[in-house]
């Protein structure tokens, strides 16, 4: 069997949040990147069709030799992820993995809220799915949870307006939106891989006793665990240390932008799924 790069997928461009720290916690593996940038942003899209779009790149991943997949999305995670593990995988190969990215961030939450109140910000897909509040009802059943769909935050990121002060009205509405819902949350989960470039602005906005839980770092950790845990699955990766971005849409605009997530530049492949 020939060893492959670690593949990480998301829609669009806020996968690469979560492959950054990934990378920084383990440089020495090579990584293949794919966004689906020409049919992003998948937040507002129904079910089905989030799970069709996904289980494609997955089995694209799988052709270019990956036997790891990340699905560094939330709302492909909340939507599509069971799915694919349960059906699909048996009958693709067994032997391969796909991971999401709310199992790991919702495994830090009993540690950290002390009211048991806890805030979910994320795209309406990833809100009504209802995913976290499942997850964090099997690990920490006392907490009561409140999500809020945020519609607005992944286009001011997708078309570089996360900076601007029309970022500050909608990052404001939805906050205190939230806080009037459940003013007693002290911890809000960015449950969408796009929102840390909105980060300085959530910072401003929510009131400072309120711990922000931004998923990068516990993911990465989460799954340098696993691969400890799965020596089989560390010997099927391969260890240049390179990383290769493939997109749906065009590579020049791909680059342009994918350098503010990654901090720094790029060569992007278009691919058709
Ligand atoms: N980055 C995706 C997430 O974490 C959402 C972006 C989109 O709506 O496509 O949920």
């Amino acid at each position: 069997m020939k060893a492959g790069a670690i593949g990480v997928f998301d829609s669009g461009y806020g996968g690469l949040t979560i492959l950054r720290q990934i990378r920084r916690l383990m440089p020495q593996y090579d990584y293949l990147y794919l966004g689906d940038n020409a049919r992003a942003p998948y937040g507002t899209r129904s079910f089905n069709i989030v799970y069709e779009f996904t289980l494609q790149a997955v089995r694209y991943l799988f052709e270019q030799g990956c036997h790891l997949v990340i699905l560094a999305c939330n709302t492909a995670s909340a939507k599509a992820l069971r799915s694919i593990q349960q059906r699909d995988l048996p009958e693709l190969d067994p032997s391969r993995r796909v991971l999401g990215v709310i199992r790991p961030t919702v495994e830090v939450v009993g540690n950290k809220s002390k009211t048991r109140h806890v805030g979910i910000m994320a795209t309406p897909g990833t809100v009504r799915s209802r995913t976290y509040e499942l997850e964090i009802a099997k690990l920490s059943p006392d907490i009561h949870v409140t999500g809020e769909a945020c519609p607005m935050w992944v286009p001011l990121v997708e078309n570089d307006e996360y900076d601007s002060p029309g970022a500050d009205y909608f990052v404001r509405q939805r906050i205190e939106n939230l806080l009037r819902r459940d003013p007693l949350i002290d911890t809000v989960i960015l449950g969408c891989t796009h929102y840390p470039l909105l980060l300085g602005k959530i910072r401003q906005y929510m009131p400072q006793d309120v711990c922000l839980i931004d998923q990068g770092p516990y993911v990465a950790q989460s799954l340098s665990d696993y691969l400890r845990r799965h020596p089989e699955m560390q010997e099927r990766i391969t260890t240049g240390g390179t990383a290769r971005f493939l997109t749906t849409d065009q590579a020049d605009d791909f680059q342009t932008k994918a350098t503010v997530f990654m901090g720094e530049p790029l060569v992007a492949e278009r691919v058709q799924l």
